[in-house]
């Protein structure tokens, strides 16, 4: 039995529960470590007791998960045998009472379904148990990021008058795919005032002269694991005020990672909201507007994942977490500047994945 079966059960034991029902795609990889299932339909469940556990899905999974999968008894859901009959057989035959459930996964009919199979639903989530990474875990997310530092250093060499931000997004991914992995979410190409929209969607708009900044933010997925990282360069010379803006959120940057530095040298804990609080507080004495998104967040089998490194966040950073540490300014109309590393929690110190240069570079 994987590890994260184990916890899992150790869970249900400590929740009183009989059993707990998974959902989500990535839960489901998490505890199986089967990756087929699409992230957009529900095709799938499992059921998880205390000394047993079920994969329920339809047909066209059966062989693929005979084949790649141990520990789950397969139960092959079909017109006749639906969801819903072969959950009540299931709850009978192991009097399942308490059931555990997905709530932020669940879609609203889904959970009423379930409500009336079952009176006694309660929230479970598996998101605590996801936050310390194993070390393969890790090692996964690290081949991940040293594709993306591979993926940048290629990419800045297609930066050129009159490609647009689609084209070098279509690179990015073809790239990384060429490499034998996956995008871990679309890449993010935005040049110019596009920078200033965070999450803009990169678009036909083409490089010019004018548009000086580049903001490149992507991933990729090795074995599952996600890796993430922006970078923003210049086509040509920065102004002052772009110069200043980039050493800003540099240092902004650097300031979040040398406070997480001291905190673990001395062992003392670390709360998520404080690390957010150094970067943020920072490009706010510097005269800019507040980020308008947190400073980091956790990345794994997704991007976004706990612990979430923001204001209200009440996450304590530990040994094994990896997550980001992505400060940005954005100055609507003129653009912005953002600079992500993904970090691990070590013992005695806190790892950067990530190792693109943040230099200033200009093309
Ligand atoms: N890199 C995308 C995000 O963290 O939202
Ligand atoms: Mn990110």
């Amino acid at each position: 039995m994987t590890p994260q079966l184990l916890s899992l059960k150790k869970e249900i034991s400590r929740k009183k529960l009989d059993a707990i029902l998974i959902s989500s795609v990535a839960n489901i990889i998490y505890l199986t470590n089967f990756s087929y299932f699409s992230h957009y339909e529900r095709e799938a469940f499992l059921l998880v007791l205390k000394n047993k556990q079920y994969i329920l899905t339809d047909g066209r999974y059966a062989e693929a998960i005979k084949e790649n999968t141990q520990n789950f008894d397969l139960i092959e859901i079909s017109s006749s045998l639906t969801f819903e009959k072969t959950l009540k057989n299931l709850a009978k035959k192991h009097r399942i009472k308490y059931l555990g459930v997905e709530e932020n996964n669940l879609t609203a009919k889904e959970h009423k379904k379930l409500s009336r199979l079952l009176n006694d639903l309660s929230h479970f989530t598996v998101a605590d148990l996801r936050m310390i990474k194993n070390p393969s875990e890790i090692s996964a997310i690290e081949e991940a990021c040293r594709l993306g530092d591979k993926t940048f250093e290629h990419v800045i060499t297609l930066i050129n008058r009159g490609v647009t931000e689609r084209q070098l997004g279509f690179e990015i991914e073809f790239f990384i795919k060429k490499h034998g992995a996956d995008i871990s979410f679309p890449p993010i190409v935005a040049f110019g005032k596009n920078s200033a929209i965070p999450h803009h969607k990169s678009s036909d708009k083409r490089l010019t002269t004018k548009d000086k900044i580049v903001l490149l933010d992507f991933g990729a997925k090795v074995n599952n694991y996600c890796s993430d990282m922006t970078r923003t360069v210049f086509f040509g010379k920065p102004t002052r005020k772009q110069k200043r803006i980039y050493e800003t959120v540099l240092e902004a940057q650097q300031k979040a990672i040398e406070y997480l530095k001291s905190l673990i040298i001395n062992h003392k804990s670390i709360a998520a909201k404080e690390v957010d609080k150094v970067a943020r507080n920072y490009i706010i004495s510097k005269n800019y507007n507040t980020i308008p998104h947190s400073v980091g967040h956790g990345i794994g089998l997704e991007v976004h994942e706990k612990p979430i490194i923001s204001p209200k966040s009440k996450d304590i950073l530990k040994a094994g977490m990896v997550f980001s540490i992505e400060p940005g300014i954005y100055i609507p109309g003129f653009g912005g500047v953002r600079i992500e590393d993904l970090v691990v929690l070590e013992n005695f110190s806190p790892r950067l994945l990530t190792h693109s240069s943040k230099d200033i570079i200009q093309l």
